[in-house]
């Protein structure tokens, strides 16, 4: 599996519940990577999405509560309860899209990274463990592009150190 997110420098990707930044293209990007796959998210990230279920993508959200339930969407308990959904899928066609646990808890499990980097430093309460400390090296550096005042690239990286889906 894969995982696709939007960092600030210094892994920040969320505040009181939210996105940091509205990056239209950003969300572009987003919906052309992943339409027609597999996005996994966790409960507080995907009650937090203003469309839901994501429209042409199979659903996947993982959530503690047991009664938890959304239309449309495969939930799930528990990584293995997950891991025995995703093996019907291709590993390249997952994609995990966070919040912050989420991503920390499959990171060692993904091979590429779709990351969309800012270049700014800003006020924020969730962040994400340093990709390049848990073995995630540069595959391709994006283009630098400018939006709403903010300067961004999307860069992908390859994990060196993927561990297998038990
Ligand atoms: N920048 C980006 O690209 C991006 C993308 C997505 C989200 N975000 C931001 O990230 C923030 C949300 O992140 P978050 O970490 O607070 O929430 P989250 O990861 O979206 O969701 C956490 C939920 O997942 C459940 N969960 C976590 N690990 C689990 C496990 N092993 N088994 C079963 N359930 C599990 C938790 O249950 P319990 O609470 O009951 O333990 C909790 O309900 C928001 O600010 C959002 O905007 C940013």
């Amino acid at each position: 599996m894969n995982l696709i997110v939007a960092v600030t420098k210094d892994y920040a990707i969320g505040k009181d519940g939210k996105l940091l930044f509205s990056l239209p293209s950003d969300l572009a990007y987003f919906k052309q990577t992943t339409m027609g796959k597999v996005v996994v998210f966790g409960e507080r990230t995907y009650l937090s999405l203003p469309k839901r279920p994501l429209a042409g993508r199979t659903n996947i959200v993982l959530s503690d509560n047991p009664n938890f339930s959304a239309d449309g969407a495969i939930v799930v308990h528990d990584i293995a309860a997950l891991f025995r959904q995703i093996d019907r899928f291709a590993e390249d066609e997952v994609f995990v899209c966070g919040g912050a646990s989420i991503y920390n808890l499959l990171m060692p499990y993904c091979k590429f990274a779709y990351v969309t980097t800012i270049d700014k430093v800003v006020p924020a309460d969730t962040y994400i463990k340093d990709l390049t400390k848990e073995g995630f090296v540069l595959h391709k550096k994006g283009q630098k592009q400018t939006e709403n005042g903010l300067v961004f690239s999307f860069d992908i990286y390859e994990n060196k150190k993927i561990k297998k889906l038990k």
